[in-house]
Order: structure tokens, then C-alpha cells, then sequence
């Protein structure tokens, strides 16, 4: 095993992915990666450069802003930095999640962002949530986690958050939006959502955050040991 470790905590949108991929980090003494955001922030990015257009990425447009851009994390609250802006609060918005799938989609944003995700391991242990982690971006990671919960629960956990935030969104535009979402990262031609034959999965419908807690660490203590 090399200094440090890699868990993937990989899974549908609004599964809880980050909220226990965090709890995970906490309790390990490990960095938190949020690849999601990432995804977000060059969705914003895109935005903010009006290289969306007609719901299409213009690539042309695309490629030089996001070969320039940085993208990084505050250390002390775990904000994401675009372009050193903390923009923690625009990557949530509905804007952006309607775009996202779109922008994922393209093979060269995701090389790009990949290749930071890998560069971050180097430097420290990681826990990282997503939808490629396990099966693209670390391949041979020594955990692999596979989050799910029925869509249904997951677009009230959304919408929850949404609302908690002064979002102003119905409850059926948010389900429609977690089911358009799921089928899209499901079915897009680069690196779509599927579970590594060596995860582990987890479905967490009916658990609390602590019980999901318990079932991921015991599952990370089997496979490497008490890391804390
Ligand atoms: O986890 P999230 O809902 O914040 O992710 C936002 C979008 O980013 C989602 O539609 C899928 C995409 N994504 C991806 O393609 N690959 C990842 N590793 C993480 C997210």
C-alpha cells in the first residue's frame, strides 16, 4: 500500500454521497473531495462564459477557459475555490444542475478534472464521492463504496436542501430532475455511472446517517485495517 489511501464513495445523485463520504473523512483524519462540485464548478464556468449554448456545450468556447481555470478546495471549510472565488453557494443552484450532465458529458472536461482529482491523492489520503471514482479515476483505490436509495427518497432529501437554502423549486421539478439525471450519468458515453465489481454497495432508503456510518467503516476496516 502506498502512504496514502483512497476510498470512493461513488453512487445516483442526492444519495448522500457527500454527507457520508465527509463523515467518512472526519472520523479517518483524511481530506474530503467532493468531485460533484468540480463537475458544478465547470458548469458555472461555462456559464459565467456563455459558452452554453441552446442547453450545448460549445467546446470551442469551452476548452481554453477550463485549461485555465483552477480549482481547489478551502481547507478549512471545504469550500470550492473557482478561480480562487469561493462559489460554494452558485455551483448549487438550479442553473448549474440542469447543465451539469450536459457538460460531464465531455470527454475533455472530464480528463481535465480527473487529472486534479489524481493530483490531490498525492499529497494526502483521500476520501472522494462521485460517480467514476472507483470504476475511472482510481481503478485500483483500497475502498470502494456504492451508494443507493430509492429516487423517491432522494429528491425529498434534495429538495430539503434546496429549501433550506431559499431555493425556490417544486417538488416535482426536483424529482424530475434526480430522474433526468440518473439516466443521463447511467447512459452517457464517457465513464457513465456504474458500480466496480469490487465496491461494496450500500442502500441507504431506510438508514440513518450514523447506521450508513457504522456499515461504511466496518466495511473500510475489513478491507484496511483501523486507519485513524
Ligand atoms: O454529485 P452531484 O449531484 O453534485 O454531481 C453533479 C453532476 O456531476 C452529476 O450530474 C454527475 C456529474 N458527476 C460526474 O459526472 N462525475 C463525477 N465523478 C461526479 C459528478
Amino acid at each position: 500500500m502506498s502512504e496514502f489511501y483512497r476510498i470512493a464513495v461513488d453512487g445516483f445523485s442526492s444519495c448522500g454521497k457527500s454527507t457520508l463520504a465527509r463523515q467518512i473523512a472526519e472520523v479517518l483524519g483524511a481530506v474530503y473531495i467532493d468531485s460533484g462540485a468540480m463537475y458544478r464548478a465547470a458548469t458555472l464556468l461555462a456559464l459565467q462564459n456563455k459558452c452554453i449554448i441552446n442547453n450545448q456545450l460549445d467546446t470551442g468556447c469551452f476548452r481554453p477557459v477550463i485549461q485555465h481555470a483552477t480549482i481547489e478546495f478551502n481547507a478549512g471549510n471545504n469550500h470550492l475555490l473557482l478561480n480562487e472565488q469561493d462559489v460554494e453557494t452558485e455551483i448549487r443552484s438550479p442553473e448549474v444542475a440542469d447543465h451539469v450532465s450536459e457538460v460531464a458529458t465531455h470527454g475533455f472536461v472530464r480528463e481535465i478534472l480527473v487529472q486534479m482529482q489524481r493530483s490531490y491523492s498525492e499529497k494526502a489520503s483521500v476520501v472522494m464521492d462521485g460517480r467514476d471514482i472507483g470504476t475511472h479515476v482510481f481503478p485500483d483505490a483500497e475502498v470502494k463504496i456504492f451508494l443507493t436509495a430509492e429516487p423517491r427518497i432522494r429528491a425529498e432529501r434534495r429538495f430539503q436542501e434546496l429549501r433550506e437554502n431559499s431555493v425556490d423549486i417544486s417538488f416535482d421539478e426536483v424529482f424530475e430532475n434526480v430522474k433526468k439525471r440518473d439516466e443521463k450519468d447511467q447512459n452517457r458515453r464517457v465513464a457513465p455511472l456504474r458500480k466496480a465489481d469490487d465496491a461494496v454497495e450500500i442502500n441507504n432508503s431506510y438508514l440513518s446517517r450514523n447506521e450508513q456510518l457504522d456499515k461504511a467503516l466496518e466495511i473500510i476496516y475489513e478491507k484496511i485495517g483501523d486507519l485513524s
